[in-house]
């Protein structure tokens, strides 16, 4: 799918599959969760611009880079905290927004009831954040509070999606980059994903 990145490495489908697998607890989902994101963002930034630099070593001057723009991690509450963790030490100078959303069980539309986002994304590589993409209702209403700050380089980091919701975001988001471990095969009546890994705010914080 034109857009959509799926990462194959083995240590991220291992992970994935910690994940799927319904024996996996709380606490060992946690660990899973935090330790895929990592490997996740790790490719999800291959693109970030860089601009070159040079600095003096003890020997002698030697050329490299610098990213070219700030960054800033938008993890989607509740379950994109559960990524936030091991992403932050790999860019630790990253700002971090917030955007809270819950889907109505019976609507399977994402309500909205908390923001935190610097005011002017402009300036901005913008990482978004968010294990499950099932209907994809959650992405687009993430999407489209990050375009009232005026976002204008955004990617989506999303360990499991649903072609349904591929489609509903390429709809509204044609350019938008998507990163995931795997596309599953569908949603079932109640909006998840099969075969998915269940409810991951559920699965990660036990209620
Ligand atoms: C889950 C998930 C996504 C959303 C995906 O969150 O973390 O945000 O569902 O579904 P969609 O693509 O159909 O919108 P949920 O709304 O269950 O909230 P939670 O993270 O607080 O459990
Ligand atoms: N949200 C989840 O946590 N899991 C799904 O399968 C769908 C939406």
């Amino acid at each position: 799918m034109k857009g959509v990145t799926v990462i194959n490495h083995p240590l991220v489908q291992h992970h994935l599959t910690r994940l799927r697998d319904e024996r996996t607890g709380p606490e060992e989902f946690r660990r899973a969760l935090g330790e895929v994101a990592a490997l996740m963002l790790y490719e999800a930034t291959r693109s970030f611009a860089v601009r070159p630099v040079s600095v003096n070593t003890p020997l002698e001057k030697a050329r490299g880079c610098r990213l070219e723009r700030e960054v800033v991690l938008v993890p989607v509450l509740r379950a994109g905290l559960g990524m936030l963790d091991t992403i932050l030490p790999l860019v630790p100078h990253a700002r971090v927004g917030f955007i809270g959303l819950k889907r109505e069980e019976s609507t399977l539309r994402a309500a909205f009831y908390h923001k935190s986002l610097p005011a002017d994304l402009r300036q901005f590589e913008v990482v978004l954040i968010d294990p499950m993409l099932a209907t994809g209702g959650s992405a687009v209403a993430a999407m489209d509070l990050l375009g009232e700050h005026h976002v204008r380089r955004v990617r989506l980091v999303s360990l499991v999606a649903a072609p349904e919701g591929i489609r509903h975001l390429r709809r509204h988001y044609p350019a938008l980059p998507i990163f995931t471990a795997a596309v599953d095969r569908q949603l079932n009546e109640k909006g998840y994903i099969l075969p998915g890994l269940g409810d991951a705010g559920d699965r990660l914080f036990g209620v």
